[in-house]
Parts: structure tokens; C-alpha cells; sequence
């Protein structure tokens, strides 16, 4: 069905990204403080209520929903969720973010939940390296988590990689070798100025896609493509292998203009805008006026209206947006 879901520049909005869950097991120094807090039960959307939320969605004609968090996969029952959105009748694609640490333990579920694609962030391959990145987690295991996701099946499997100068940029090419030996996509992002976090400066870690793009194809000749996930990721082709390296460059390549996504965060606000903080607080309606979903899909509808043109994120600059990254999912 055509989306009933229309911005105030023409842009249809097919693609919805949910927040499950604030929580992450692991602490990535570009996400997230160290130290951080998170929300209280009752302020979070329950899976319930996810589940409704996506539904609703779904029949305004938004095809593709992206589960993110925080880490997905650690919040309780949540393949009960998973299962109810999978089996949605009007959505084409049910797809999920995460950091891979749980996927020994989920892959076999989700892929018979009906998840076709899922993105895993990768963003070293040194285990001590791996750790400062992610203050917590183990490379070890998500390695093991990259292997099972293979074996259960999944359609496709992009890696993502958080590029940052000084700390990562050295591993661009193994990082390309990794994703090509295991027959996966793999995408590099540049960094956001979400949340004020203290471990580096956004301004000095800035790697632009161009660059990345340069040290691979001296290695990896690439061609663009005309490829699309129907997210961000602009791809480019290796001749000798399948894999394909897609390039995330809010930065350097502003791709607000084919903006087709809006966010549910993990409080239920719908989030127009990943760089604004422009949103209408559906959890209220939900509360409010339990069972009317004619309201909600009005309520949806409507905010439409105000979704920003694009964001202003500047690497150079204290961040204008103080909500970190796990509450939006990204
Ligand atoms: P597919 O194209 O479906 O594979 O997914 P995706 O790239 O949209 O999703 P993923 O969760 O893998 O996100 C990768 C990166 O893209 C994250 O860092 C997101 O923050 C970023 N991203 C996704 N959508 C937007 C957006 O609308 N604006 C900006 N600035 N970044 C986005
Ligand atoms: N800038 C860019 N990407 C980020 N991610 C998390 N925080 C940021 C940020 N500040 C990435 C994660 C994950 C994806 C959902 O978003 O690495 O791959
Ligand atoms: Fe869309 Fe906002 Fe992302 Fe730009 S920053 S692509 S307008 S959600």
C-alpha cells in the first residue's frame, strides 16, 4: 500500500527505526558515557505497546521497521515482540541492529521470526582494541555472534564501522579483508555529535568517508553502484568479490533529501528528525486513550508536518543534541 505518511517536502516516510531498549551491555565511547543512567521502567514503552506501535505503522504503509536500542537484544521477552512485528501481514521487511553480542543465542530465532537483514557494528578486530572501543565488550564474542548470524540463514549482513582517527583508522583495510572473507556488506559511518561524551574530541577523531574511501581503493579498486538498503548507505562494488562497502556520511554527503525514516524512541516519542528534536509524544496517546488507534494513526499522520528539512550536525562544535545515541537507536 502507498504510505499515508507524507512530509511537508514530498518525502514519503516508509521506513521506521525503534528504540526496544536504553540498555546496552557494552559502554561505545562514541554512543555513550561512561557512566551513564537509564530510564525507569514505566517511563519506556512496553512490548506491548511496541508491538501495537509498529502495527499502527505498518498499516500507514511504512514497509520497513529497524528494531535498534541500546542493545535489542537484551530486553526481556523481547522475542515475543520480534515475533509479533515478523508476522505483520503489510510489512515487507522487519530488520534489526545490534552490537552482536547476543546473536550465539538469538540467530536461530530471529531469522524464524522473519528477519531478513541485520546490521552488527564491528568496529576493530584487535581484542584490546575492541574493548577500549567498547569499554565493555568482548571481541571474542561478537566474532562468535558474526559466525552464528552466517549460519542461521539471514538474507544479508552488513557490518557497520564507527570510523575515528587515532583510534580506528588504522584497521579500514582489515576490517574490508574480514567482511570479504565472510561474504558479507560492510558499512562505514561517520561519526555523530550526539550526546557529550568525554572520550575524545568529535572534531580531531573526524574521518570523512572520502578518506576511507581513498585508502580502500588503493587496495580494493571500487565502483559506485546504484544499490539502496532503503537506508543512508550509499555502496560501492569490489570486482572480485560480492561484498559490498557501503559509505554513512552525514557530513560530507548530506542525504536529508531522500529522508524516508522517522524514529520511535524507546520513551515513545516519535522522533522526526535523528539531528532535531522536533517529535510528538505518542506514549501519552497511547496511555491516554487506550484501544483508539484511529487516534494514533491521526496523531502520526499529523506530526508529519514536522519533520525538519535536515539536520545541522557540525563535528567541530559542542553538540547541539544532548540525547545520546541509545535512546534513538541511531
Ligand atoms: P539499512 O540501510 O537498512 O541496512 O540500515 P541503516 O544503515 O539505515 O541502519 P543502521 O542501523 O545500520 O544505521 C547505520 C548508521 O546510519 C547509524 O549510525 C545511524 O545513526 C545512521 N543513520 C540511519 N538513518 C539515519 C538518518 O536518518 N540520519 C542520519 N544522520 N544517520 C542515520
Ligand atoms: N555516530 C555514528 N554512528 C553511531 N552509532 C552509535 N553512535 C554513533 C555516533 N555517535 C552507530 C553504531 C551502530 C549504529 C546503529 O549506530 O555503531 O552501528
Ligand atoms: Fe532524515 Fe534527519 Fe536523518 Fe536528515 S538527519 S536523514 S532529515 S532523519
Amino acid at each position: 500500500p502507498e504510505t499515508k505518511l507524507v512530509d511537508k517536502f514530498g518525502r514519503q516516510v516508509t521506513y521506521v527505526r525503534i528504540s526496544v531498549t536504553d540498555r546496552c551491555d557494552f559502554r561505545c565511547v562514541y554512543c555513550m558515557d561512561e557512566e551513564m543512567s537509564f530510564l525507569p521502567r514505566a517511563d519506556i514503552l512496553s512490548l506491548e505497546e511496541i508491538g501495537l506501535v509498529a502495527q499502527v505503522f505498518s498499516e500507514l504503509g511504512v514497509s520497513k521497521i529497524r528494531l535498534t536500542g541500546g542493545e535489542p537484544l537484551i530486553r526481556n521477552n523481547v522475542m515475543s515482540v520480534i515475533e509479533e512485528i515478523g508476522a505483520l501481514p503489510t510489512l515487507n521487511e522487519l530488520v534489526l541492529t545490534t552490537n552482536g553480542s547476543q546473536l550465539t543465542r538469538f540467530s536461530g530465532g530471529l531469522v524464524s521470526a522473519g528477519v531478513k537483514r541485520i546490521n552488527i557494528s564491528l568496529d576493530s578486530l584487535k581484542p584490546d582494541r575492541f574493548r577500549q572501543l567498547t569499554r565493555t565488550g568482548s571481541l571474542d564474542t561478537v566474532l562468535s555472534g558474526i559466525d552464528a548470524a552466517i549460519a542461521a540463514g539471514f538474507s544479508k549482513i552488513k557490518l557497520n564501522a564507527v570510523i575515528l582517527k587515532g583510534r580506528n583508522d588504522d584497521e579500514i583495510i582489515d576490517l574490508v579483508k574480514f567482511a570479504r572473507e565472510k561474504h558479507i556488506d560492510i558499512s562505514f559511518i561517520e561519526e555523530m555529535p550526539l550526546g557529550a561524551i568525554s572520550s575524545h574530541d568529535r572534531g580531531e577523531a573526524y574521518c570523512s568517508s572520502d578518506e576511507i574511501l581513498k585508502t580502500i581503493s588503493e587496495i580494493f579498486p571500487l565502483t559506485s553502484t546504484e544499490d539502496s538498503t532503503g537506508g543512508p548507505s550509499k555502496y560501492y562494488a569490489m570486482t572480485d568479490s560480492k561484498t559490498r562497502i557501503g559509505f554513512i556520511s552525514p557530513h560530507s554527503h548530506n542525504f536529508c533529501g531522500d529522508c524516508n525514516r522517522v524514529r520511535v524512541t524507546v520513551e515513545g516519542r516519535l522522533l522526526l528528525c535523528l539531528g532535531n528534536e522536533h517529535s510528538v509524544d505518542l506514549k501519552d496517546i497511547l496511555r491516554s486513550y487506550p484501544g483508539d488507534t484511529e487516534r494514533l494513526k491521526q496523531v502520526i499522520i499529523d506530526a508529519m508536518d514536522l519533520k525538519p528539512e535536515r539536520h545541522h550536525f557540525n563535528h567541530d562544535e559542542d553538540p547541539q543534541i544532548l540525547r545520546f545515541m541509545n535512546m534513538t537507536g541511531g
